[in-house]
């Protein structure tokens, strides 16, 4: 592996911003670190890049322990969320800076830049400056200024978080793409799930500083190991329901699943996608609620209904109509649910 956080740790104060952090990132492996805001993420990037000292734990670029390594001598490149271009200079001066810094011969260093800038497709505005620039033009210039080093790793904290939705969507693709052009290292930080599943080979989920699940985007998807990485995963997100396990079967007061596990289990969350859940007319159900509303964004219908304090949100197809505050039925796929302990929010397995 090329980046390995061995028991890492930082306080601020009374806060423990990042807590006993194990996590390897291999060879030209795109990984996410995802989680809510404060949970640690830019904490953890910023002493990789070298930014900020660990108070614990042992980080290692390659073979070598860089705790004490000066950020420059890391071999490592990071794009913030501000771009953070210098506005007195051209967008190829920009990109070529970090050249210019090492000492890179100026033959060279055109050459460098405008293969960079047509890398990230900015090969028409090299003398443009950074106030003329769309906010997407900022952003590819803030990323051809780490691609011209040719770091062993790239960090990026939140780096389409200023733009707007339909940039947001290009973006990803262009990232992505020049990920499979290039195949550095990728470490990179978001709270945006649909971003984290999107782009990553491997998400690290995060909350309070705790490392919570590392896996493919499908398999903390399928198979989240506690409740937390089930619900932050997923839009809309998961359905939970507090009751009881009998004899395999879920119960609450308002409602029965049966056999979605095995044996009993006192008190359990159950949770449920909204793709795994169905209104339904007639025939079977498990679920009696009150419509409360219904939108339809185009491909898919998102219906919510209420049951006492609960909401539930089915997805439901584009025909999908109901007036709102009728009585509806939805069903329950029993072989989707996934089951809580209540106490602890850990998954219950039941093989
Ligand atoms: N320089 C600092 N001084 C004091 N507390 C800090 C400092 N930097 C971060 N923190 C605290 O450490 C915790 C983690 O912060 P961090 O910036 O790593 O979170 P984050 O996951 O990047 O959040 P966001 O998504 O909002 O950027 C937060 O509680 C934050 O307030
Ligand atoms: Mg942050």
């Amino acid at each position: 592996m090329l980046v390995r956080l061995k028991n890492v740790s930082k306080r601020f104060g009374d806060v423990v911003a990042v807590n006993q952090l194990n996590l390897e990132i291999n060879q030209g492996e795109f990984l996410v670190l995802l989680g809510p805001s404060g949970c640690g993420k830019t904490t953890a990037l910023r002493m990789i890049a070298g930014l900020e000292t660990a108070d614990e734990g042992d980080i290692f670029i390659g073979e070598s322990r860089v705790n004490e390594v000066l950020p420059k001598y890391r071999d490592v490149a990071m794009v913030f969320q501000s771009y953070a271009l210098y506005p007195h200079m051209t967008v190829a001066q920009n990109i070529g800076y970090p050249l210019k810094l090492r000492g890179v011969k100026n033959t060279e260093r055109q050459e460098a830049i405008l293969k960079t800038a047509e890398q990230v497709r900015l090969q028409g505005f090299l003398d443009r400056y950074p106030k003329q620039l769309s906010g997407g033009q900022r952003q590819r210039v803030a990323l051809a200024r780490a691609i011209v080093r040719r770091p062993q790793v790239f960090l990026m904290d939140e780096p389409l978080s200023n733009l707007d939705a339909k940039l947001r969507g290009k973006m990803r693709a262009e990232l992505k793409h020049l990920q499979h052009e290039l195949a550095v290292t990728t470490i990179y930080v978001t709270h945006d799930q649909i971003e984290a599943m999107t782009l990553a080979e491997r998400i690290a989920i995060m909350n309070q500083g705790v490392l919570q699940q590392v896996g493919t985007p499908k398999s903390v998807y399928n198979d989240p190991g506690n409740i937390f990485v089930a619900g932050f995963i997923g839009s809309p997100s998961m359905n939970f329901l507090n009751g009881e396990l009998i004899d395999g079967d879920f119960i609450t007061e308002k409602c029965r699943i049966q056999k979605v596990g095995k044996g009993s289990h006192g008190d359990v969350i159950l949770g449920v996608r909204p793709e795994d859940m169905k209104m339904v007319v007639s025939g079977q159900s498990h679920l009696e609620a009150i419509l409360y509303s219904v939108e339809l964004t185009g491909d898919q219908t998102i219906v919510t209904a209420k049951l006492g304090d609960d909401y539930f949100t089915v997805r439901e197809d584009k025909e999908y109509e109901e007036a709102i505050d009728q009585h509806v039925k939805i069903w329950v796929d029993a072989s989707k649910v996934f089951l809580f302990e209540s106490s602890t929010g850990k998954r219950i397995r039941f093989n």
